[in-house]
């Protein structure tokens, strides 16, 4: 399965190691940066680059890390297709591809430890889509778009 990454400087730690640990694991990661966590940069640039990867199906989903996952997910959730989920705990990643069937994932560098990291994502990554009266739920949010 081929996965986009990124991060801001509030990420960067975290994002390394999701990519060794997803390059392990067997997927191919496109990362799109940042390479240099001393440089401050803006979340919206890096969730764009994710997120247009997505939605051009470059990769079937995206993981964007920030400081605390939630500017990313506001940006991503700017762009069309988009489903983009800030999570922190097993449950709800798990819930978030069975309900909601999130196309993005958004973490927190300084809320969540590598390991809980890793284990959210692998979650997310394995989870599947229920369809059925959430393809109905998630068709009403595509609607939404539709009338921005
Ligand atoms: C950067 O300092 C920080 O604001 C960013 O990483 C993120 O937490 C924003 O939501």
């Amino acid at each position: 399965m081929k996965l986009a990454i990124a991060c801001d400087h509030g990420g960067f730690e975290m994002k390394e190691a999701l990519v060794k640990h997803l390059t392990a694991g067997g997927y191919e990661v496109t990362d799109f940066g940042i390479e240099n966590p001393a440089q401050g940069v803006d979340y919206p640039d890096y969730a764009a680059k994710v997120c247009q990867a997505v939605t051009a199906k470059e990769v079937a989903s995206g993981i964007l890390i920030c400081g605390t996952g939630i500017g990313m997910s506001m940006a991503a959730n700017k762009f069309k297709g988009i489903r983009a989920a800030v999570v922190g705990d097993v449950f709800s990643a798990q819930a978030t591809k069975e309900h909601n069937n999130a196309n993005v994932i958004c973490l927190g560098q300084r809320v969540l430890g590598e390991g809980l990291a890793e284990m959210i994502v692998d979650t997310w990554l394995t989870a599947e889509f229920q369809g059925g009266r959430h393809q109905n739920r998630i068709d009403k949010i595509s609607q939404l778009e539709v009338n921005l």
